[in-house]
């Protein structure tokens, strides 16, 4: 073990020099010298922008992309939930079957194109219609029932761009196949809110039962009658709704419609005593666990495949009711045998990943509560052995494992610890000329300052004890 040693102002080593006189902060800036280039605007080229509602993740946002996405694999491997994705490109066939012809999603926002062969094929505006494909093709059926899964990805509705609707967006959702069990139902609801719990944003869910088919149908008749008696007061999109979709009028946003809807018959008087029973199962459930819960009969998805149980999450930091939601999810049991599987119950739910993170960007002084991202350590050297050096021993403490914040272009080490103390490491590893001589480096605990002069042979084994005390 080597002895921590403060550093000694009378014999100062090559790196020493340069650490004693550099301040941690407010480091003045070196000027660097700018290569004149011929600049695009010099040249009059136009740069281009990403297209309308779709956006960069920039290295800031890090913290809550990379966060959010390391509490959904915590949270998925505490349910028991497998990781499973498929491909962003599939037969718009897929979608056009299971989402429903006169949904919104597939009338006017699903991405579909012809291919190079000639094959009709769309960007995925969801993915549990995938899920469902993925579930036929692999096999799943034969897997131990339930079969739970979890993903994180990409979606595309060529929507109108607005506040929390984008273009290209993602999702993290759950599904799970072959059980119809109220109690499944409860538990995605309550890993939903868990997760955004956890992110210290408080949120409410709103529920409903659609019932089955022949339930639906039967109401849908009696709620077209009613909507017929008041076509001349609804809005030009209910007008539309009311020939393709008549349930959703029933969630319109136009306040009118809203208005002369509150007397419109209700979808819970037209379920069967085993319809619900199993909605009554799944609220007793949340009652036990406490998940706050809006009993809202006007709710009823846009996607055609839900039955039974339907639901959405709205943060209650924006406001009663108000905001889009989070999330939302529901029972499909009819839809693997309807993509040509077996009869296979199915219920799941997915949450919108940025509408999520604007949330959790408004709220004031909570930061993430998530783990540190990146490593704790900073490898800094000085001169072009070292930079030589470095190479070979950054290279060495990858493969055991270790990850180090480094920046090989920059020679100046007053920059490389600025930079060191903006990634907030607790300790910098230190190489310059002197130390390659040796065959040493010198470790810099960034909190004390106190230095410390080591044997490079040991670095690793050193690195390996700083980590394991300060890794989350
Ligand atoms: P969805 O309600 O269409 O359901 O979408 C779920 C969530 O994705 C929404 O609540 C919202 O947070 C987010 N989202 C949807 N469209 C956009 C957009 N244009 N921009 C930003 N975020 C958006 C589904 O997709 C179902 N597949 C959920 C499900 C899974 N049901 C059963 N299993």
């Amino acid at each position: 073990m080597p002895s921590k040693k403060p550093v000694k102002k009378n014999k100062p080593t090559a790196v020493k020099k340069i650490v004693k006189k550099e301040p941690e902060k407010n480091v003045s800036k070196k000027k660097e010298t700018i290569t004149p280039v011929k600049t695009a605007a010099v040249r009059n080229v136009k740069a281009l922008e990403t297209l309308r509602g779709m956006k960069d993740i920039l290295p800031k946002e890090e913290k809550y992309w990379l966060g959010l996405r390391r509490n959904a694999e915590k949270m998925c491997a505490a349910y028991g939930y497998g990781y499973f994705d498929t491909p962003i490109l599939e037969n718009a066939g897929l979608f056009i079957r299971s989402i429903g012809k006169g949904t919104d999603v597939i009338e006017k926002e699903m991405y579909v194109f012809e291919d190079r062969d000639g094959d009709k094929v769309a960007l995925r505006p969801e993915l549990t219609a995938s899920a469902v494909r993925a579930y036929i093709n692999n096999g799943m059926h034969t897997y131990s029932q339930p079969v739970k899964l979890w993903y994180f990805g990409p979606m595309f509705r060529h929507d109108r761009p607005q506040a929390g609707r984008f273009r290209q967006f993602n999702q993290f959702g759950c599904e799970v196949f072959g059980a119809h069990d109220p109690v499944v139902d409860a538990e995605l609801i309550v890993l939903a809110h868990n997760f955004i719990a956890d992110l210290g944003i408080k949120s409410t869910v709103h529920i409903n039962s659609i019932g089955t088919l022949s339930e639906r149908k039967n109401y849908i008749s009696e709620l077209v009658s009613f909507l017929k008696s008041r076509r001349s007061i609804l809005c030009e999109d209910c007008k539309r709704r009311l020939l393709k979709n008549p349930l959703r009028c029933l969630d319109c946003k136009e306040e009118s419609c809203k208005k002369n809807l509150e007397e419109a018959p209700q979808i819970v008087d037209w379920l069967e005593e085993s319809s619900k029973n199993f909605f009554m199962k799944v609220l007793e459930y949340l009652d036990e666990l406490s998940i706050p819960y809006v009993l809202n009969p006007r709710l009823v998805r846009g996607l055609d495949y839900y039955c039974d149980t339907v639901f959405e999450f709205f943060a209650e930091e924006e406001g009663e009711g108000g905001g889009v939601a989070l999330g939302g999810g529901g029972r499909y049991d009819g839809l693997v045998e309807q993509m040509g599987g077996q009869p296979t119950a199915g219920c799941g739910f997915a949450l919108g990943v940025e509408r999520i993170i604007a949330v959790w960007k408004k709220m004031e002084n909570k930061e993430p509560e998530v783990a540190a991202v990146g490593p704790a350590i900073y490898f800094a050297q000085l001169g072009e052995q070292a930079r030589k050096k470095a190479l070979y021993l950054l290279e060495d403490l990858r493969k055991a494992g270790i990850f180090v914040f480094h920046n090989l272009s920059k020679g100046s080490l007053k920059v490389q610890l600025e930079s060191a103390n903006s990634k907030k490491v607790t300790h910098t590893v230190i190489l310059g000329q002197k130390e390659v001589q040796d065959g040493t480096v010198i470790i810099r605990d960034m909190e004390s300052g106190i230095q410390e002069i080591i044997d490079q042979k040991k670095l690793r084994a050193k690195l390996e004890k700083i980590l394991g005390k300060n890794q989350v």
